[in-house]
């Protein structure tokens, strides 16, 4: 079968999307429900209705585009990603996912494949921690990762719900409808950059991801007292920004102890209160992103973090709080579908590496209801969650054209 890719219709929906962004160029930010997640999201309907897709969403604005096949009844083939961005980031993590997934549904048609099997292209919500703090909000919730209770509790940083921010956008279908039944899916495939170095050093144009790392995140908040700067003499201060300061070194001491090379921990998130320069910091939050490719060591290092916050804030005495907001095992990726995207790669003549990702990604939890696999893309540099993120047309043509050859297969088997 001839399946040709439309690299520039690739490029301009990249292009439609990077344009919805609360940032300016080439940085990109489309936070959840957002202006820019919904311009973002409304480019994205308006094509999948154009390819001729049958549009489903749910409560959160999960989005499910389906080409039924001749089988509409079988476990169907799906394939997608995400379209949120962190602040001040690239236009390609995420995105070439969905509208590479697009793109591999037109040109299969084009070519006039036939599916037995459905092929639906899926849309998650939120796979980016940045509102509520807890990453892959939608494929979580969609394979009951995360109940309607806990999805109820969410508040973000300026205390709005994630119930009355997802009215606000129009999604009010029940929370309780989000879980798929089992055995909706046959197999899973999700094209993505790479966002790390190994196939750019090697000259690969692709990977194929045989596992994904574990995950965790923790927020700690802390409170102090406030008061004058100039008026507050040092002894007997309760700063909580100093307490923060302290755990974030320890957060960096504890990925350095586990004794693994893959333990990484981040302070990515600090914010203190009420944040004016003549003012003593009387509250603070981080919220620390901690990962391994393993989850013992990853848990070694999380352990460690707790134990020093609580020697600092005791010793400061700095009451404090900690949540654990995630904490999820290493996703194994299914032979028969790695399989597919291997066979694929040999049929266009593509030179491939097996891989792990560090990053995480909505096939984590996908790989809980279904067999699934990733097709890594490289990027330059292997530069991500930054402005300068850059595949080139012809890479990410070339991760198009295995997902749709792998997407026809799966949707064959
Ligand atoms: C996904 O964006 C991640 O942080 O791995
Ligand atoms: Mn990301
Ligand atoms: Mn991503």
């Amino acid at each position: 079968m001839d399946i040709s890719i439309d690299t520039a219709a690739v490029m301009a929906d990249l292009d439609a999307i990077a344009a919805c962004s609360s940032s300016p160029p080439p940085g990109v930010t489309r936070i959840l429900y957002s202006a820019a997640d919904m311009g973002a999201r409304a480019y994205l309907r308006a094509r999948c209705a154009e390819a001729g897709l049958d549009l489903r969403e749910d409560g959160l604005g999960n989005l499910f585009a389906r080409w039924p096949g001749s089988a509409p009844d079988l476990p169907a083939v799906a394939s997608g990603s995400h379209i949120d961005a962190i602040p001040d980031s690239g236009r390609y993590d995420g995105t070439v996912g969905v509208v590479g997934a697009l793109e591999a549904i037109r040109a299969l048609k084009r070519a006039g494949f036939a599916p037995r099997r459905s092929i639906e292209l899926l849309l998650f919500t939120a796979e980016e921690p940045t509102r509520f703090g807890i990453g892959c909000l939608g494929s979580r919730a969609l394979c009951g990762a995360l109940t309607p209770a806990r999805l109820r509790d969410l508040r973000d940083a300026a205390g709005r719900s994630l119930e009355e921010l997802r009215a606000e956008a129009g999604f009010h279908a029940p929370l309780e409808d989000v879980q798929l039944p089992a055995g909706l899916y046959h197999a899973f495939v999700e094209l993505h950059i790479e966002q790390g170095p190994l196939l750019e050093t090697e000259g690969l144009p692709i990977g194929v991801v045989r596992a994904i790392a574990a995950p965790a995140s923790l927020r700690v908040s802390l409170r102090g007292v406030g008061g004058h700067a100039g008026a507050v003499l040092m002894p007997g201060r309760r700063d909580a920004l100093l307490a923060a300061a302290e755990i974030a070194l320890a957060v960096e001491r504890a990925a350095l102890s586990t004794g693994s090379p893959d333990t990484v921990a981040t302070t990515g998130v600090l914010r203190i209160e009420p944040s004016a320069v003549n003012s003593i910091p009387s509250a603070a939050t981080l919220e620390i992103d901690v990962r391994d490719i393993a989850d013992e060591p990853r848990d070694a290092a999380l352990h460690a973090i707790r134990e020093a916050a609580v020697e600092i804030c005791e010793r400061r005495i700095i009451a404090y709080t900690l949540d654990m907001l995630n904490a999820d095992p290493p996703a194994t990726c299914a032979p028969a579908v790695i399989e597919a995207a291997v066979r694929a790669c040999a049929e266009l003549g593509l030179h491939y590496q097996m891989m792990v990702s560090r990053a995480y990604h909505d096939s984590l939890f996908m790989a809980r209801i279904c067999p699934t696999t990733m097709i890594f893309i490289p990027c330059r540099g292997g530069v991500s969650h930054r402005p300068d993120e850059l595949s080139s047309p012809e890479q990410i043509a070339a991760g198009v054209a295995v997902l749709a050859r792998s997407l026809a297969a799966l949707s064959l088997a």
